[in-house]
């Protein structure tokens, strides 16, 4: 999708269709008002404004909203042809909820619903009018941009019948300063690609990204954007002693691979070094602790950890912060056959430490140890891993917030502010020492399952214990990473969660 800004008057601007928000003004939410329906005077009708105070929109629009068709409630599309006064062949009025509380989250929501509202009818094209309400200029170009990329995916890569409705060029209709908004808008058309990027990646069944394939996709788009690209296969992994890793790998017929992708910036300091570890499951059976079939073929996108890494750091490469960055994704299948591992077996991880095997099914922890303590010492400061680890934190969190894990508050709190300016909902939770009880061995240093109860939370006290006395943080995507239905504004499919925190945060990082 092209982008291109615009700083004429919305009324000017030739397009298929203008895109204006419109804005529910009035205090009382919508319940209260319905209760007092039958005292219900002028005063009380949704009082609808747009986001942009436009003379000629505002006539454009005048009928409809007068018609009380329009009440500016979040999604609601509205589509006038041959609007009065404006140059534009079509507007559409795109409900954004309270004007108080409006917020760039929203505006990027909107941004992904119109285009999947006017590319369903065909359009290739649209622009989009930047609200003057709940966010500076800028920030609502990158957060139309942004939006629209994500609403610009579609996951029906193999219909054989696929419409490829997509939209080809997003104008932003915006004032303010040019160069800024320029910039604001090629940030954010980096940002929706390496999204959607990572979305084509875990999008693709396991037959089609094998560890071998990933690894290809990986050094491709290395070479594309100029990131050091090195990929090992299980002669390494077993010459590294990554034992942890090997024990999920060595039941595959599918060989793994070790990827290794460098960012390192002319005139970036020596330290930090920003670690991003992602778990590159490609297929989880759960191995001999084997999964029921029911569902199974959604552990497709337990890969979704590694490509999230790749995905951030093609931004990186391409948005060049001044400062080192270094992935690494292990990948793998975690299968079931005459060479798995058993539960009850015990392994050496890199770090030495020996982990008895409860359960074959917790492998992404495995692999996320042997790839932490690899990645501390090739000389990361701080790290970051990515995956969908666990069950359990979908039984925590749902759908809609990744959970965070911290061993660094400071830490955390930085990331916390890229992941708001980025738009992606997080939660942090506990790490507290008592948990550490629930992975005690008999046998070994530690176990790879905590019990029952509080599954995400002993999962990531796992990988703590390889991440020693780093500042790490980890995300857990299991319940993000795929959405289960489609929403206005993106499709069902992979989200390609985390890649615009992870960005926003080495941006942050640099500065
Ligand atoms: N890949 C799964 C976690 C997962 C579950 C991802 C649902 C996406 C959706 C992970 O490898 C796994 O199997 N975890 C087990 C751990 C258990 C055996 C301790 C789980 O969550 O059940
Ligand atoms: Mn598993
Ligand atoms: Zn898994």
């Amino acid at each position: 999708m092209k982008t291109n800004l615009s700083l004429s008057t919305p009324a000017e601007v030739e397009t298929e269709c203008l895109v204006v928000v419109a804005l529910d003004q009035s205090e009382k939410d919508r319940n209260e008002k319905d209760r007092t329906e039958k005292n219900r005077g002028e005063k009380d009708k949704p009082q609808v404004t747009l986001g942009t105070n436009d003379p000629a929109l505002r006539d454009a629009a005048a009928e409809v909203i007068a018609s009380g068709e329009v009440t500016g409630k979040m999604f609601e599309s509205t589509l006038l042809h041959h609007p009065v006064k404006l140059k534009a062949k079509r507007l559409l009025l795109i409900g954004g909820g309270k004007a108080k509380s409006f917020s760039a989250f929203d505006l990027r929501r909107l941004a992904g619903t119109a285009v999947r509202t006017l590319k369903s009818r065909g359009l290739r094209s649209f622009a989009f009018v930047a609200p003057e309400t709940g966010a500076k200029a800028e920030e609502a170009v990158k957060a139309i941009v942004e939006g629209a990329f994500v609403g610009n995916f579609d996951p029906d890569t193999y219909k054989s019948d696929r419409k490829d409705q997509v939209i080809d060029a997003l104008t932003v209709v915006a004032r303010g300063d040019q160069a800024k908004l320029q910039e604001a808008m090629n940030e954010a058309g980096i940002l929706g690609e390496s999204q959607n990027f990572t979305r084509d990646l875990v999008n693709e069944p396991s037959n089609r990204m094998t560890p071998t394939i990933l690894a290809e996709r990986a050094r491709k788009i290395a070479a594309e954007v100029g990131l050091k690209c090195e990929v090992h296969g299980a002669d390494k992994i077993r010459e590294l002693k990554m034992g942890a890793f090997w024990s999920v790998a060595q039941g595959s017929d599918e060989p793994p691979a070790l990827i290794v992708l460098r960012y390192e910036p002319a005139g970036a300091p020596e330290k930090p070094v920003l670690g991003l570890v992602g778990k590159g499951v490609t297929f989880d059976t759960g191995g001999i602790s084997i999964k029921p079939s029911d569902g199974m073929e959604k552990m497709k996108y337990d890969m979704a950890g590694g490509a999230t890494m790749i995905g951030a750091m093609r931004a990186i490469a391409l948005l060049k912060p001044k400062v080192k960055v270094t992935a690494i994704i292990c990948a793998t299948e975690n299968m079931p056959s005459g060479k798995a591992q058993k539960p009850g077996d015990v392994q050496i991880a890199m770090s030495g430490k020996s982990i008895e095997i409860i359960n074959t099914d917790a492998e992404g922890r495995l692999v996320l140890a042997d790839g932490l303590h690899y990645a501390r010492q090739l000389g990361c400061t701080h790290l970051i891993d990515a995956a969908t680890l666990t069950g359990a934190v979908v039984v925590a969190l749902g759908y809609t917030n990744a959970g965070i894990f911290a061993n660094d508050d400071q830490m955390y709190e930085r990331f916390n502010k890229a992941s708001a300016k980025a738009g992606e909902k997080m939660w942090r939770m506990p790490l507290d020492d008592e948990y550490k009880d629930q992975i005690k061995s008999n046998i070994a240093d530690i176990m790879n399952t905590g019990g029952r109860y509080g599954g995400a939370i002993t999962a990531a006290m796992f990988l703590k214990e390889f991440a020693e006395d780093t500042p790490w943080l980890h995300l857990d995507i299991a319940g993000t990473a795929w959405m289960e239905d489609n929403k206005p504004w993106i499709a069902k499919g992979p989200s390609g969660i985390a890649v615009r925190s992870l960005v926003e945060f080495a941006k942050d990082f640099a500065a």
